[in-house]
């Protein structure tokens, strides 16, 4: 069977608009499937939207509307924002999908039946922005949750809960053993540490405190916890079922990664783990826990009211089309570090590399070629793939595709960047204007073509990133629309007449703040 991979990212809380928060994660997780389909045919992403608990039935009853009703409107917020920022993926999961729900109360009876889950009385501090139970030394000195400063809620129920204790040790042994699983592997000690004090935790809530949520079918006074239904989505939303599962949960299980945000680790390496072993399904490849995205170095609080949806940042520069703010979202952090917005960072990125490197060196050469050649390219000007420049560009390839291995989405962006630099140096070095003039024709000839092909290639790495730019620089080439890795040989640029003077045009058009801030102002 031929090789296959199976991405996820966190399925959002649909309580809100989308944030760039979610978007980056989103578009993390597009750029490595647009990646992988580049090297792969059976490929396959998840993602989906994370509907019960507490907080959406709280936030709908404030507005006087259903539950239902309030995260049908949230959802097309969030599926139209995926749109806008084209991110491909196969399906969006709601956890209000009936077959979901169906699939979660059969995982909870499983786990019930086979004594994993029992019935137990506790009192516990509940924080509804976690949707979860805090351990009391977790807490702020003033006794609020660390991650949403608000005072958890003390609540006094008869749960049922899950043995978690009973497959602790194996749960770190899996850890410890699999080198490739928590990434960044930074973070391991710290899972290890909150292993050792793990308890049983509380899997489900009384009626009387949470309706909103999927029944526990064996018992009417009780709801399953929504991190349970959460989670179950994973496998939920490709058939996943007990005894009969679809075609297509066994071409896929188990999931390559896990793309999910630094603060809800602990429930995909931990519980979930946990879950999958009590319902002895293979584990996860990997979980890659990317950082937070802060808005000029500060954390985005509706409190703060500095809250930025991925659609302002479209908007307030008129883009075109999302390749720009992927781009710099997609680099904004090195592998699972916190990265930062603002509009000024934005424009100098997508200004300095989209434009000015990438953009200005397309299209200076395309000139040239019309310039000096009518825009041919003849047989004779092909280069030798050993050459210098197609070493380089080989290299580069290689390093972006050790670079996805490793999750590495920002160091991959940077290599491009580095060989398009490259590529200017080797132009200003090479001065194929000199050339031209001197009568070196043959010689300015390979000059242009290293410089052409090199382009090719930076399209076709580059692709995952900017879908929309890199189709513009191959037609601008008169390539195929191909972003195969296959394609990516030296001596793949078409030869003959590939460039008219009338189709140069700029791939990426610098921002103006000026105009941007205008915009924002005027509008
Ligand atoms: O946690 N920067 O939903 P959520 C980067 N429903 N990532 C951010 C971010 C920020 N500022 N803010 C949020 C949930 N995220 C659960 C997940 S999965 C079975 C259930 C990330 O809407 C966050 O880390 O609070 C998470 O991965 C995702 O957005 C959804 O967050
Ligand atoms: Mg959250």
């Amino acid at each position: 069977m031929s090789e296959k991979f199976y991405l996820t990212t966190a399925i959002d809380y649909v309580n809100g608009a989308p944030h760039i928060g979610h978007a980056y994660e989103k578009i993390l997780s597009d750029v490595i499937i647009r990646h992988k389909r580049q090297l792969l045919d059976n490929v396959f992403f998840l993602t989906g939207t994370d509907e019960h608990g507490i907080k959406i039935q709280k936030t709908a009853a404030s507005k006087g509307i259903s539950p239902k009703e309030f995260c049908d409107e949230n959802f097309s917020k969030f599926e139209s924002a995926w749109k806008e920022l084209e991110i491909s993926y196969d399906k969006i999961i709601r956890t209000t999908d009936e077959q979901h729900k169906r699939t979660v109360q059969k995982i909870f009876s499983k786990m019930l039946q086979k004594g994993d889950i029992y019935k137990h009385s506790y009192t516990g501090l509940y924080c509804s922005g976690c949707e979860s139970f805090l351990n009391p030394k977790d807490l702020t000195e003033d006794g609020l949750c660390p991650d949403h400063l608000v005072k958890p809620e003390e609540v006094t129920e008869e749960n049922y809960f899950f043995k978690l204790s009973k497959y602790k040790d194996k749960i770190a042994e899996y850890i410890k053993s699999h080198s490739d699983f928590i990434i960044p592997s930074s973070r391991v000690n710290e899972l290890l540490n909150q292993l050792e004090n793990i308890e049983d935790i509380s899997v489900s809530r009384t009626k009387a405190s949470v309706q909103w949520g999927i029944n526990v079918v064996e018992d009417d006074s009780q709801t399953i916890y929504v991190w349970i239904d959460a989670l179950s989505n994973y496998i939920t939303a490709i058939g996943y079922d007990i005894d009969n599962p679809d075609e297509l949960f066994k071409s896929l299980w188990p999931v390559d990664v896990h793309v999910i945000g630094k603060d809800i680790i602990k429930f995909h390496s931990i519980y979930w783990i946990g879950i999958l072993m009590s319902l002895e399904i293979p584990l996860p490849k990997s979980i890659f826990a990317h950082g937070w995205i802060t808005i000029n170095q500060s954390k985005m609080s509706k409190s703060i009211g500095n809250v930025i949806s991925p659609h302002d940042v479209i908007k307030s520069f008129n883009l075109e089309n999302p390749d720009a703010f992927r781009y710099y979202m997609a680099s904004a952090a090195q592998l699972g570090k916190d990265g930062n917005y603002s509009d000024e960072e934005f424009k100098e990125k997508v200004n300095a590399d989209l434009a000015n490197n990438i953009g200005n060196l397309l299209n200076r050469t395309l000139n040239m070629a019309v310039k000096y050649f009518d825009g041919e390219i003849k047989p004779e000007f092909v280069t030798d793939s050993k050459c210098k420049i197609a070493i380089m560009a080989e290299n580069t390839k290689n390093q972006i595709k050790d670079a996805f291995n490793k999750f590495e989405i920002a160091e991959a962006a940077s290599y491009i960047v580095t060989f398009a630099d490259s590529v200017n140096k080797y132009v200003t070095e090479n001065a194929p204007w000199t050339l031209a003039k001197e009568g070196k024709t043959d010689e300015c000839a390979k000059v242009i073509y290293n410089v052409l092909e090199s382009m090719r290639h930076i399209a076709i790495m580059l692709y995952p990133y900017c879908p929309n730019i890199s189709t513009d620089i191959l037609k601008q080439l008169s390539s195929e629309i191909d972003f195969k890795y296959d394609n990516l040989y030296w001596g793949g640029l078409k030869t003959g007449k590939i460039v008219q003077k009338d189709n140069i045009k700029p791939v990426f058009l610098r921002l103006d703040s000026d105009f941007a801030e205008n915009k924002k102002k005027g509008q």
